[in-house]
């Protein structure tokens, strides 16, 4: 499943939806996407960006070439988004605070998305794209995505977010998707210093932490609420 059809279903339940994507490269997933009002936010859009502007010219669509963090500082207090698609640099710090920040810009209903939570690979969870390339190298492996350890967010969504919901699906690499909705914390909650140094090999065998869930069943779920 595409990227851009999940956050499309998504955007779909609303009427007139606004859209964030933190994280857009090529735009392969933000042109394709249709809201009301779309927000780009990249340290380094992957696109004539001149041009893009042209296309959209008169279209409630806006393009910021800044890192998400300082975005978010200047970000209006009251700017609320229906939908955050979150796939910047993929570590666990940095998407810790586009998580946080996100939440703060999220409508009551809004859902966000975080993308590349499940590592297929020890290379693919490495925690920077340099110990990636030089793991590789080492090992003599083909290239294959970084997902760095964005896998850690979800722990830590799990203890330390009960005022959300969430599931991650398992028709595509691994997407995460939360929503508001308290939860009950169903088993002790690990410390941050612990989740900080889970691996790949956690990702194994902590699976039931990520709540695995056909698409359909998340969006009976979005449906639902
Ligand atoms: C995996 S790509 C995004 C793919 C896109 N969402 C899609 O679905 O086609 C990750 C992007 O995040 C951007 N990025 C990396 N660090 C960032 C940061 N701190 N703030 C914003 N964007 C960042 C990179 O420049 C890159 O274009």
């Amino acid at each position: 499943m595409q990227r851009s059809d999940v956050v499309q279903a998504i955007l779909d339940l609303y009427e007139a939806p606004s859209y964030l994507e933190i994280g857009v490269e090529t735009g392969e997933t933000f042109h394709a996407i249709r809201a009301a009002r779309k927000v780009a936010v990249d340290v380094k859009f992957a696109f004539d960006l001149d041009a893009a502007r042209t296309a959209v010219a008169g279209q409630d669509v806006h393009f910021h070439e800044c890192p998400s963090d300082g975005y978010f500082e200047r970000i209006a207090e009251d700017d609320r988004f229906d939908v955050v698609f979150i796939d910047g640099l993929h570590t666990f710090d940095q998407t810790l605070r586009d998580l946080l920040n996100a939440i703060q810009h999220l409508r009551d209903d809004g859902v966000i998305v975080i993308d590349d939570v499940l590592p297929p690979s020890y290379a693919a969870s490495l925690p920077s794209l340099e110990q990636n390339i030089a793991f590789r190298k080492a090992r003599g492996i083909q290239p294959i995505d970084w997902m760095g350890d964005v896998y850690r967010l979800v722990f830590f969504i799990r203890d330390y977010l009960p005022g959300f919901s969430f599931a991650t699906l398992v028709e595509n690499h691994g997407e995460t998707v939360l929503w508001r909705g308290t939860r009950a914390l169903d088993a002790a909650p690990r410390s941050v210093e612990q989740i900080s140094r889970m691996s790949f090999a956690d990702c194994q065998f902590h699976r039931d932490d990520f709540n695995i869930t056909s698409f359909d069943e998340i969006m009976k779920r979005l449906r639902g609420r």
